[in-house]
């Protein structure tokens, strides 16, 4: 039996995880506590998105912590090497909620990655790993970038290398790094020594910003998301900071989840690989709201707060060429207004139906 086990598999990433590989593999595994309901509220619930997977016939759900090491361990003993694949994605996303809870986000990031890393050591050790990292392991770097301001968002200088293509894996590791950037890049540190010192065939993916129709986006996480969320409420989005010129490259989950197969077809272990949307999907918040009235005649009811965002750098674009030098069939399948027209249409449904009521009471940790 091939089986694929997904950590997170109730968030955005799992979740789509889940959805593409059910029918590549006989079974499933899921794990997620439903922690993201924890860490932001009633608004940042999964419950909508577990249901939607646990409707998949051949996915089965475990809520478990991937803290509790031998819950784990016991879990990846019952599949033993039937695990093909591992698709690691349960983490705590917030540089705000790091900054408020070290210890947890630690114990939550680099534990867990360590906890999950050693259950395939010991009993799937020939399976495939794909971990969710993030561009956060590089702090404030990309703010000391040669930068640009024009109207409506800061760029890379047209003089430097990183200007066309976005920034690539030679970007130094420096900088002032938040709390989640220390646990992630220990989590990502630690994943290549399984694959360097002791054979694991680890891949990192160092994503910038993903997102998605299921994304739970709330105020502290998901901009995108949020942003569709609040209009579709008609809500107030703030805009924080830097006066919305902040810039970012979007890449759909659904286009992550692709990496992580070509990763799986021909993995090659150890291997750091930036991972988003490109200069191509690469928007400020102001061009966004643009956009986003454009497409859909709905105007954004948004409002600047002046102090920027705890963490929040200027400009990052993602170059993804090193992958798809060494994976030549990926190609990201959806564009910035195919994203905001997906993310757009959930929440709208969403609202329609109720499933957005915020009431949502699902017990976490
Ligand atoms: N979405 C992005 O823009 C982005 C960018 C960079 C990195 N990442 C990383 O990718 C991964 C997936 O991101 P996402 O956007 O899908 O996040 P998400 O919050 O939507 O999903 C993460 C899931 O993990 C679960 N979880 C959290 N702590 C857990 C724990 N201790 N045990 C079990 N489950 C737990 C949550 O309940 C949630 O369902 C995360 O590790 C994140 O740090 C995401």
């Amino acid at each position: 039996m091939d089986v694929v086990v997904v950590t997170g598999s109730a968030g955005l990433v799992g979740g789509e995880a889940v959805r593409a590989l059910a029918s590549r593999f006989d079974l499933v595994v899921g794990v997620d506590n439903g922690m993201r309901r924890y860490l932001f509220g009633p608004a940042g619930s999964v419950a909508d998105n577990l249901a939607d997977v646990e409707r998949i016939p051949n996915y089965r759900h475990h809520r478990m912590d991937v803290r509790d090491e031998s819950a784990l361990t016991a879990l990846f003993g019952e599949y033993g090497s039937d695990v093909r694949l591992v698709v690691h994605t349960a983490g705590q996303p917030s540089d705000e909620w790091a900054a408020d809870r070290p210890v947890v986000d630690l114990k939550v990031n680099a534990v867990g990655t360590m906890n999950v890393l050693e259950a395939v050591r010991r009993h799937c050790p020939s399976a495939v790993v794909v971990l969710t990292s993030t561009t956060k392991v590089y702090g404030d770097v990309s703010d000391s970038l040669p930068l640009v301001e024009t109207d409506t968002r800061w760029e890379i200088d047209p003089a430097h290398p990183f200007h066309e293509h976005g920034i690539d894996e030679s970007i130094r590791l420096g900088g002032n790094r938040t709390f989640a950037g220390v646990s992630k890049l220990a989590a990502d540190l630690a994943a290549q020594s399984y694959a360097g010192l002791l054979g694991l065939r680890v891949g990192v993916f160092r994503c910038g910003s993903v997102t998605g129709a299921r994304h739970a986006g709330v105020e502290q996480n998901g901009f995108l998301s949020h942003l569709v969320r609040s209009a579709v409420r008609g809500a107030t989005f703030p805009v924080i900071g830097h006066g919305g010129k902040q810039v970012r490259d979007v890449l759909d989950a659904r286009d992550l989840v692709e990496m992580f197969w070509q990763f799986y077809l021909e993995p090659r272990p150890g291997e750091v690989y930036h991972a988003g949307g490109g200069r191509e999907r690469s928007t400020s918040i102001l061009e966004l709201i643009a956009r986003y009235e454009h497409l859909t005649g709905q105007e954004v009811p948004f409002e600047h707060v002046p102090e920027h965002r705890f963490a929040d750098v200027r400009c990052w674009i993602t170059d993804t060429r090193k992958f798809r030098h060494d994976y030549p069939a990926w190609q990201p399948a959806h564009d910035l207004s195919d994203i905001l027209r997906s993310v757009h249409e959930h929440w709208v449904d969403a609202d329609m139906t109720g499933v957005d009521d915020l009431s949502d009471s699902t017990a976490t940790p």
